[in-house]
């Protein structure tokens, strides 16, 4: 793989200064320390990593959740126990990382002020949220240290799990790997019928990967186009474990990685249910043993513990580090009455697209050969036209494809791994590209006209460059 620039240098080193803003103060490849700017104080730089001893876990840590509605969010540095009682730095919205896990009703109106305590400019963007152009978090509406940005939107759409993550020009990489990101979840009366497992059995999974620092600091130091962690966190938590009840869990399961993909499966070899994905549920439930997730993808899982004696552990794993993720403790028998709806969701399918448009993910950082200009607007889509939109690569894939402002449905994967997924049936809003594949997906933008994203995923690949404005007319 040939490099074309190493972003861990250039990125920090020579943040451009654009149109107003102020020029963000200088940090440090991977710098996480008290840069001031509004940040919470830090103590002293602790001497050691705070890794646990051998067999160590830790209790998973869940995200207070929160409102929408009247929210203040504030992005800012500060500390967090990634397990065993060390603080560790890191940046946090509202101080908890994972930040707050949102949750809203189809219908609500989200009104949320963003405070920048961050010591570099920052915008939040709402992945997965239909939302009209002003609040999606576009990077052109960045705002600099000590400044904040009112967010103003109806939540109006099927119930699923989104996530919340900054997306300012260049930084975007460096800031989510900090720590910046948190669920998002919309719920609605449909999906309410369905009796799915709630309360303390729906229970949303950050998976990522971090590094940490001689301190036990959150460290981000991107390689060759991408950021590749030392060690898993799940909802920031070092070697989490999960008690468990004898009952049907539903989990809401983010790649929160920048680069990673994760090979999901249970240690056990027991299939787990997946009953949505990116844009909510799927038709019917598909029973599967591993599951392949790529960063900014998300799973409606069930797993199921009836039956499974107290006291038996099981691991969720990634296949393709070799992984442990996540242990459940199976801690309490309970009889709580639960099943798995035979069918879930009527889904509509797109179809007869009136055009096609080709999107070439091409190096680390050009679409159709075009590095991304924040003030350039790449193309126009009709509103309310289906369109098929084709995704190939010339190499340094895996090209985890996202587009803002619609879901789509993946029609085809030719080359490459030459099929399409299960967890690629319905909603999506991103799409995983590989070495060799061309990915089809039809795509209609039918609820607000303004400008829009596609991009990579792979944070670092989006930070040089791979992105296009599109706007919607
Ligand atoms: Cu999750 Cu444009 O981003
Ligand atoms: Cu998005
Ligand atoms: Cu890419």
């Amino acid at each position: 793989m040939h490099a074309e620039a190493d972003i861990s240098q250039d990125n920090n080193r020579d943040r451009l200064t654009r149109g107003g803003f102020m020029r963000a103060a200088v940090v440090s490849a991977g710098a996480v320390g008290a840069l001031g700017a509004g940040g919470v104080s830090l103590g002293v730089p602790r001497a050691r990593a705070a890794r646990p001893g051998p067999g160590s876990r830790y209790p998973l840590f869940l995200p207070a959740e929160r409102s929408p509605v009247g929210l203040v969010l504030t992005e800012a540095p500060g500390t967090a126990d990634l397990g065993g009682g060390k603080l560790s730095n890191v940046w946090a919205y509202n101080g908890s990382f994972p930040g707050p896990t949102l949750r809203a009703r189809s219908g609500d109106r989200a009104t949320i002020t963003l405070v920048n305590g961050l010591p570099q400019e920052t915008i939040t963007h709402w992945h997965g949220m239909l939302v009209d152009d002003v609040n999606d978090g576009h990077p052109r509406f960045a705002v600099g240290p000590g400044g904040t940005y009112s967010y103003d939107f109806p939540v109006n759409q099927r119930a699923c799990l989104n996530w919340y993550h900054p997306h300012p020009h260049m930084l975007t990489g460096e800031q989510v790997n900090l720590g910046l990101a948190g669920a998002f979840i919309v719920n609605d009366t449909q999906e309410a019928a369905l009796g799915l497992p709630a309360g303390a059995y729906e229970v949303p999974l950050i998976v990522r990967d971090a590094t940490l620092d001689r301190g036990g600091n959150l460290e981000y130091r991107p390689r060759n186009g991408g950021f590749e962690g030392k060690i898993p966190l799940v909802n920031g938590t070092v070697d989490p474990y999960l008690e468990v009840d004898t009952a049907l869990y539903r989990f809401r399961l983010l790649n929160g990685a920048n680069a990673r993909i994760f090979g999901l499966a249970l240690g056990n070899g027991a299939s787990f249910t997946l009953i949505g994905n990116d844009g909510g549920l799927l038709a019917a439930p598909v029973p599967l043993t591993r599951i392949d997730v790529a960063p900014a993808e998300r799973l409606d899982l069930l797993v199921d513990f009836r039956g499974m004696p107290v006291g038996t552990r099981v691991m969720l794993r990634d296949l393709r580090a070799g992984w442990d993720l996540l242990e459940f403790r199976v801690a309490r028998q309970v009889n709580v009455p639960a099943a798995i709806p035979a069918t879930l969701s009527v889904i509509p399918t797109l179809s007869n697209p009136v055009t096609t448009r080709t999107f070439s993910f091409d190096g680390m950082s050009r679409i159709n050969g075009k590095v991304y200009d924040l003030s350039r607007i790449d193309f126009e889509v009709p509103f309310g036209q289906t369109e098929r939109w084709r995704f190939t690569t010339k190499g340094n894939a895996p090209h985890p494809v996202h587009v803002h402002g619609a879901s789509f449905q993946v029609q085809s994967r030719t080359g490459g791994r030459g099929t399409t997924y299960p967890w690629e049936q319905g909603w999506k809003d991103t799409v995983l590209l590989e070495d060799g594949e061309t990915v089809d997906i039809l795509i209609r933008f039918n609820a607000y006209g303004g400008i829009y994203l596609i991009h990579c995923h792979k944070l670092e690949h989006e930070d040089m460059g791979m992105m296009a404005n599109f706007k919607v007319v």
